[in-house]
């Protein structure tokens, strides 16, 4: 599974130098999203390793909505957003994580999904993980159960996976 998903998406992003800063080279996932037959056999991958196991998809913003609420539908089941604060309109259960400058806070919904639901957390990079760990956080938080935490690439250099030990990490494309 790995293996598929990692060459699909090799062939498909672009490292883009110096962006958002200089010295760092960005994995550009777009020509991924571009090309239908390669984002649909992503998705198709993704849905059979998670068949049967999963309630709802929650996806973190921005590029994990892309890649999460067509997957959902493809599992046939709902999907919910992990949005950065003051976007979402209703009640919400927040989450802070510290950046390597200052803060971030994301949010979902209070009532977004059942007790006990059974959740996978999609998105498209693991870099540092603060992201990946706070979303987790924020799911328990709602009442969910994480039975995954999946992303499209991950910068293994930045180490993120060591503080997702307490979930189930899958990735694709393991860089660096
Ligand atoms: C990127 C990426 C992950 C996060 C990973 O999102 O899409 O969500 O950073 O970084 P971390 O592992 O160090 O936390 P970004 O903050 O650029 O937001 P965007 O998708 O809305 O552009």
């Amino acid at each position: 599974y790995q293996q598929r998903v990692a060459g699909l998406v090799a062939r498909h992003t672009r490292d883009v130098a110096d962006f958002p800063t200089p010295g760092v080279v960005f994995k550009d996932i777009t020509p991924l999203f571009a090309n239908a037959e390669a984002f649909g056999s992503v998705l198709d991958l993704l849905a059979e390793r998670h068949e049967g196991g999963v309630d709802v998809v929650a996806g973190v913003e921005a590029r994990g909505f892309v890649i999460g609420a067509p997957l959902a539908q493809r599992m046939g089941v709902g999907f919910v957003p992990i949005r950065k604060k003051g976007k979402l309109p209703g009640e919400v259960v927040a989450q802070s994580y510290d950046l390597e400058y200052g803060s971030a806070t994301i949010e979902m919904h209070t009532d977004a999904v059942k007790p006990g639901a059974r959740m996978l957390v999609i998105d498209d990079v693991l870099a540092t993980g603060g992201t990946a760990v706070a979303s987790c956080e924020l799911v328990e938080k709602v009442g969910g159960s994480v039975v995954g935490f999946d992303v499209l690439v991950e910068l293994a250099f930045l180490d993120g996976r060591a503080r997702l030990e307490r979930w189930p990490v899958h990735t694709g494309l393991v860089v660096g």
